[in-house]
This record gives C-alpha cells, sequence and structure tokens, in this order.
C-alpha cells in the first residue's frame, strides 16, 4: 500500500500557482498518494474554544492531518513570511497540547513565487515551527521561482527543468518517509 501524504497548501485563492505546483509533483509522484487538505475554513486559533467540543473543522482537519503517513507544505511567501492562513492551520493542528497531528510526521515543504527567490522567507518561517513540532523535514530545498512563466492556461506545467525537478524531489520526499516511518516511534519522539 503506496503511503499517504497531506498536502496543505498555503494560499486560499482559485487560481494558485502554489496548488498548480502541489498538482504537478503529484502527478509526478507515482509512489505516494496525495490528498488535499483545506484551511481556508478554519477559524482562528482561540484558546477560549479550545473545549470539549471546538469547531468542528478544527476536528475535521486534525483528523484529516492524522489520518496520513506525511505532510506537505507547499506555500506562496507573504511579505517574506507565511501566510496567515497557514500558520493558523498549523497552530490549530498542534493543538490541544499533547495531542498534536503533527507529530513525528515526516515532511517537505515547497514555497512559491512569481518573483526570483522562490519564496525563501516562508520556506525558512514554515521549517522553524516545523522543527518546534518535530515534524522530521527533507532536507532537500524546493523553491519555485518565476512561477507564473512555469504553466500554460490550463494550469499543466509546461517547464521541462521545474517537472524534472519535482520529479527527484518526489521520489526523494517518498524515500525520506519510508526512511523515517522505518524508525522506532520512540526514535522519533
Ligand atoms: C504577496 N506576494 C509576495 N511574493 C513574494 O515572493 N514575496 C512576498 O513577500 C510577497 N508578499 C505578498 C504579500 C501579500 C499579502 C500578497 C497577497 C502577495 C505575491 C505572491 O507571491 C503572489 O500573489 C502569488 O501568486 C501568491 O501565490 P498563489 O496564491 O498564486 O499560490
Amino acid at each position: 500500500q503506496p503511503r499517504s501524504v497531506a498536502v496543505i497548501v498555503g494560499s486560499l485563492r482559485k487560481d494558485s500557482v502554489s496548488r498548480k505546483v502541489a498538482k504537478a509533483l503529484a502527478e509526478l509522484t507515482p509512489g505516494l498518494t496525495f490528498d488535499f487538505i483545506e484551511i481556508g475554513d478554519l477559524p482562528h486559533y482561540d484558546q477560549d474554544i479550545e473545549t470539549d467540543s471546538p469547531p468542528a473543522a478544527w476536528t475535521r482537519f486534525r483528523k484529516e492531518v492524522g489520518a496520513h503517513d506525511a505532510v506537505l507544505f507547499v506555500t506562496p511567501e507573504y511579505n517574506r513570511s507565511v501566510p496567515g492562513a497557514l500558520k493558523n492551520a498549523i497552530d490549530v493542528g498542534s493543538r490541544p497540547y499533547g495531542s498534536s497531528a503533527w507529530d513525528g510526521k515526516p515532511g517537505a515543504v515547497i514555497s512559491v513565487s512569481p518573483g526570483a527567490i522562490g519564496g525563501f522567507g516562508a520556506n525558512h518561517h514554515l521549517r522553524q515551527a516545523l522543527v518546534f513540532l518535530n515534524v522530521p523535514l527533507l532536507s532537500s530545498e524546493a523553491y519555485i521561482g518565476n512561477a507564473f512563466s512555469l504553466f500554460d492556461e490550463n494550469g499543466r506545467l509546461v517547464n521541462e527543468g521545474t517537472a524534472e525537478f519535482l520529479k527527484t524531489f518526489g521520489a526523494a520526499f517518498a524515500a525520506w518517509i519510508e526512511k523515517i516511518l522505518a524508525e522506532p516511534a520512540a526514535a522519533r519522539a
């Protein structure tokens, strides 16, 4: 049975180029299954409503992330950092204290930008939170710059170099997931 990956896209807009990159990676990585987990309906994290019956969207999100073997983040950069909606999703998944959905799940980060820097700032702010949350991260870096030029009007990836890159990245992620999940759970605590 192939390993399952929860894909979290940091953009909420319909025509998101980050989502296009995530879809392209999924198509280019045959050994894994990818499910897109939505974050747009998650209420802002608020400890006052972390009760026995928290918002249904929080519970839905935590269950969906928890049901997957690994997590992939594909995000744009907002003001040299992580979009607020994505940071909120990370915070929601991290609670209640002691039952984080992220804990020990192998992960990977891809940042996407129409500019030349490829979302470096977002990529590393995201890594900072994920390291704290005990997500063993693939060390391979993926900064997808000039992203608007990579897709045709139907959202198909038309840049061969990027396709090759994503193929290699996807294969490395699949190998990373196997390596991490082969370790006893205690080694990931
Ligand atoms: C941006 N954008 C942007 N791009 C970038 O490379 N570095 C940045 O710091 C920012 N900052 C930023 C802030 C805000 C509030 C917005 C709305 C946008 C541009 C951004 O990369 C562009 O809108 C992308 O198209 C967003 O990704 P999606 O939605 O296409 O996936």
